[in-house]
């Protein structure tokens, strides 16, 4: 466990029990997932029962129990996308990077994820791959925009 490295983000939290979500932000962003025995750790550390602390993070998508890939896709499949084809993107990034919606890949890269609605549906259908929005992606596209984020 890497006790050195919570600690470090607990610090920059001065009032730590109403800041869970903060924490655990910064605890995702280090590790791209959250480890148990980190969790485990935050909850003694804080006093917030680890069951609350796991309801938090079920609930939230962006928090995840396993670790994610170095770059995070994210496929929206809202209304608006959906109708502009964004399951025929899906389907291509599935088959160019031999995944299924909530994997990651073997050399740990990508992962591979669906949303609803980022609120872009101007742009559909929309692709967010870690920070950036790529707009009106179609599926001959895929290959291209994968190669970007490769090592
Ligand atoms: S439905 Fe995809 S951005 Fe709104």
């Amino acid at each position: 466990m890497q006790v050195e490295a919570i600690d470090a983000i607990l610090a920059k939290f001065p009032e730590k029990r109403g800041s869970l979500i903060g924490i655990l932000h910064e605890v995702q962003n280090h590790f791209r997932y959250l480890p148990e025995g980190e969790l485990r750790y935050i909850s003694k550390r804080i006093g917030i029962p680890i069951t609350q602390i796991y309801s938090i993070v079920n609930f939230y998508n962006r928090f995840s129990l396993k670790p994610k890939g170095k770059n995070e896709i994210s496929v929206c499949l809202g209304t608006a996308c959906h109708v502009k084809g964004a399951e025929k993107v899906m389907n291509q990034i599935k088959d160019k990077l031999h995944i299924d919606k909530g994997e990651t890949t073997d050399d740990m890269n990508f992962s591979l994820d669906e949303v609803r609605c980022i609120g872009a549906c101007s742009l559909a259908p929309a692709v967010v791959i870690n920070d950036d929005t790529h707009a009106l992606v179609t599926p001959k596209q895929v290959e291209k925009l994968l190669s970007k984020y490769k090592d």
